[in-house]
């Protein structure tokens, strides 16, 4: 069943209910100031930090689920209804959510009022704009009368959910003209303010919260929308909002248009105040005029607009199969461009408090949209790397507005240094930009300890080398990438954090996994040293591969698939012998990709162990059999109850794995058919199961052992995004960025008879036509601006521009 339906020429997912079984949701911003916008109008804003800069305020874990956001109650005779449904729930004639990039538009109609409000964050400004059209389509005059209303939070969102003896006193505001400035905490250590304006004097505004509901309402019935008059209440600690009164008379098919505006403004300590506590607003009103009509604001939609289509058009797909085009073209680059500035921090499952940036989630990250941004990629590239610890281990987090890293999700996650290489390994192969590789970045933040970057990749890869445990496999740490799987914790306390507990340090627990990852970024690493002549570090590092590739043969193979583990005492884990978690996905992919097995035949014999045991009908799970009971010395996986999260629930982000695993032993099929299964998109049609977002993944969807197989939970924020994107474009439709240049190695299913790509490499157009009419996946023709070629790498030239490249699969 769907609930909407994807509209691909204006880009836009297009929801038809307000009742989606979840909030679907948006994303607003793509600079320093965002917002979270539900398909009822619902969420919230923030600047820069969800945690510490929060401007509006939203209840997580609410009831109803997703109440606070940007509300206007259209009040049209005895009739009150929201654009977007909620708050008031007033069934409408007529609703539609178009979730586009980077904005979202509600279009209601009750009783022949029109209504359209189109929100978004321009591209230069730290605000909000919500543009409200209002049209009477009937042959009568209606005198409308509407309200607005955002909440304001006091900026730290955690104090300002507990800190309550405190909060209820500390609320300030002030009004100029209808423009309610949001200032508490101004007067001494902040220095910044919100502010809700609108492009018309209002009739009358409210800035205390129990003014304008009445002590004893919500939000779905306030006193001053029942009474069709505002208070022009002024907040004195309690509940700031911003709520202005408008009234309007609309002739017959008139249209009219009211511009609001939620801002933030920052100033330096000395341009603080106008006079003597009155706020400098000054920046305010200029912001405001930037966006005081509705053609300018209208233009700064259209600049939105034209943002993304340039942005996407760096890579697109023209294929006979529309749903992997939306796919490529629009959606999964979309979340990954979101997961790049959110990380994990905010979404409707990430509270916005908890969870800054990780290290090993925004090296991820990296992966899906270094081709796009290139330039910011280099940056957090950079950044994340200042947080590495001086013996090559790393934080495990990082806050986005200090960069420093934390220890509020611990450290000592074995897998985290590898994926420095990866991120910049993805980086050098898309840009061939090694002046990155001489940057001089500190350790731990501390200026006075900066190496190269180069040093810090190669103390990463020395920290696997010299941490090993009796098998010669790598230590896992507090955990490796899945993070919970602690086989050093031995947690027994409840409400303990598995992931910063008192670790036990066997000094035994190994890591079949980031054995894997070794072998794929320690050869990436052994290139990158390759093209820079160091030939004594790329052949010690090809040794150590070797060493490492050798031990995994050795003691990571279980005879049908590869082993996940030992643990603390030696033990496998994710092998046939254990009673519960036999067999793990996670090893499967990454020792595969990292081209182990291939020779034998152990790579084809793992991926088809996947197949057997884990395949479902909507993804593959994580492990078999789910753990029934908890075992203390494998930690958090086996809290979960048996199909969810990483307890043998659908986990999307290694699912892209095994799509990769299967294109490198050449089977095409196989890698589609995987990709095809957890792809929005395709899986459209099962909304009502899968529940999430049709356009976006989610980290995970309920595995065969639980209740609501097929459920999906955590949309967004998931390293699924750039994982996925790489799957398809490197592995499937084979578009790979190498050091030297472009290659183009398809591991196409046979149901995909051609595609035609066009892609921007180092600032070169490349158009790539590439037939598959016979199957097959071997390579009978290349021509590369009319000239036929023998290898499928196209080295990169600089005098050339462009490239049209045509591939004959048979
Ligand atoms: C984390 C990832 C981790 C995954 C598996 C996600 O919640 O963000 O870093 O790899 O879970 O445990």
């Amino acid at each position: 069943m769907k609930f909407g339906s994807f509209d691909d020429s204006s880009k836009e997912y297009i929801i038809d209910t307000p009742m989606t079984p979840l909030p679907w949701i948006n994303y607003l911003g793509s600079r320093n100031f965002f917002s979270l916008i539900s398909n009822t109008a619902g969420g919230y804003t923030f600047y820069k930090d969800a945690k510490l800069l929060r401007l509006t305020r939203y209840r997580y874990n609410n009831c109803p689920g997703d109440i606070g956001g940007r509300y206007y109650y259209i009040c049209d005779g005895e009739t009150v209804f929201a654009p977007g449904w909620q708050p008031i729930k007033t069934p409408l004639d007529r609703y539609r959510c178009r979730h586009g990039l980077g904005y979202t538009i509600f279009e209601a109609e009750k009783n022949g009022l029109a209504a359209s409000l189109c929100c978004f964050v321009p591209r230069d400004d730290n605000c909000e704009i919500n543009h409200l059209t209002l049209q009477n389509c009937t042959n009568q005059p209606k005198t409308v009368d509407v309200f607005s209303l955002r909440e304001f939070c006091l900026y730290n969102t955690v104090d300002d959910a507990t800190n309550f003896q405190r909060n209820f006193s500390i609320g300030e505001v002030e009004v100029e003209n209808g423009i309610i400035y949001h200032k508490t905490e101004f007067r001494e250590r902040r220095n910044h303010y919100a502010f809700f304006g609108v492009n018309r004097p209002p009739e009358g505004f409210d800035t205390a919260r129990d003014a304008f509901c009445g002590p004893y309402n919500g939000f779905d019935c306030p006193e001053v929308v029942k009474n069709r008059k505002s208070t022009d209440s002024i907040a004195h600690g309690w509940a700031p909002i911003g709520s202005h009164h408008h009234k309007l008379i609309l002739a017959p098919g008139e249209k009219t248009s009211l511009v609001y505006l939620l801002g933030f403004i920052q100033l330096p300590d000395e341009e603080k105040w106008e006079r003597p506590g009155v706020i400098n607003k000054s920046p305010a009103k200029a912001m405001l005029r930037r966006f005081d009509t509705a053609e300018k604001a209208e233009a700064a939609l259209r600049e939105i607009r034209e943002y993304w289509n340039s942005l996407l058009s760096k890579f697109t797909i023209s294929s006979p199969d529309r749903k992997l085009d939306r796919m490529v073209n629009i959606w999964n680059q979309y979340q990954c461009m979101v997961t790049f500035h959110m990380s994990r921090s905010a979404s409707y499952y990430e509270s916005g408090v908890g969870r800054g940036m990780g290290f090993r989630d925004s090296c991820q990250d990296l992966l899906g949209l270094v081709h796009l941004i290139p330039k910011l990629a280099r940056k957090r590239i950079l950044d994340i790397a200042a947080t590495q610890f001086e013996d090559g281990s790393a934080y495990h987090q990082y806050q986005p507005l200090t960069k420093q890293g934390n220890l509020d999700v611990g450290s000592g996650f074995n897998d985290d240094p590898l994926w420095l290489i990866a991120c910049t390994s993805a980086y050098l192969r898309e840009t061939g930009d090694f002046s990155i590789l001489d940057e001089q970045v500190p350790y731990d933040n501390d200026e006075a300890m900066a190496t190269s970057l180069l040093e810090h990749l190669d103390r990463s890869c020395r920290y696997t080398v010299t941490h090993k445990g009796p098998h010669g496999l790598p230590l896992i740490g507090r955990a490796d990438w899945n993070d919970c799987l602690n086989l050093n914790c031995f947690s027994t306390q409840p409400g303990e954090s598995f992931q910063t507990c008192s670790n036990f340090e066997s000094g035994k627990a190994e890591s079949v996994f980031i054995a894997g990852m070794f072998v794929k970024y320690g050869r990436e690493l052994a290139d990158i040293h390759t093209a820079l002549d160091n030939v004594q570090a790329a052949s010690e590092i090809l040794a150590e591969v070797q060493i490492m590739e050798d031990a995994v043969q050795q003691s990571g193979w279980d005879g049908q698939w590869f082993l996940r583990a030992y643990d603390a005492f030696e033990q496998p884990v994710g092998s046939h012998v254990c009673g519960e978690g036999k067999i793990f996905i996670e090893p499967q992919g990454i020792c595969v990709m990292a081209g182990i097995g291939l020779q034998d035949g152990r790579a084809r014999r793992a991926l088809n162990s996947v197949r057997q045991y884990l395949d479902t009908p909507y993804g593959i799970v994580l492990l078999q059999p789910a753990y029934t009971k908890y075992y203390a010395n494998l930690g958090e996986i086996s809290s979960y109850p048996p199909g969810y999260k990483e307890n043998a629930g659908i986990f999307c982000h290694n699912n892209p794995w095994i799509s990769c695993a299967n294109a490198v032993v050449g089977n095409g099929n196989e890698a589609f058919r995987i990709y095809k299964k957890t792809c929005p998109a395709y899986i459209e049609d099962i909304s009502e199961i899968h529940r999430t977002e049709p356009y976006v993944y989610s980290q995970m969807i309920a595995g065969k052992d639980a209740p609501t197989f097929g459920e999906a939970k955590n949309s967004w924020l998931t390293g699924t995004a750039a994982w996925a994107f790489v799957s398809i474009s490197q592995y499937i439709l084979g578009i790979l960025p190498e050091l030297g240049g472009l290659s183009i190695r398809p591991c196409l299913p046979d149901e995909l008879t051609g595609y035609h790509i066009r892609r921007v490499f180092r600032g070169a157009e490349y158009d790539i036509e590439v037939e598959n009419h016979a199957g097959g996946n071997h390579i009978t023709s290349f021509t590369v601006n009319g000239t036929p070629q023998a290898d499928c790498l196209i080295p990169y030239d600089e005098s050339i521009r462009h490239y049209d490249v045509t591939v004959v699969l048979g």
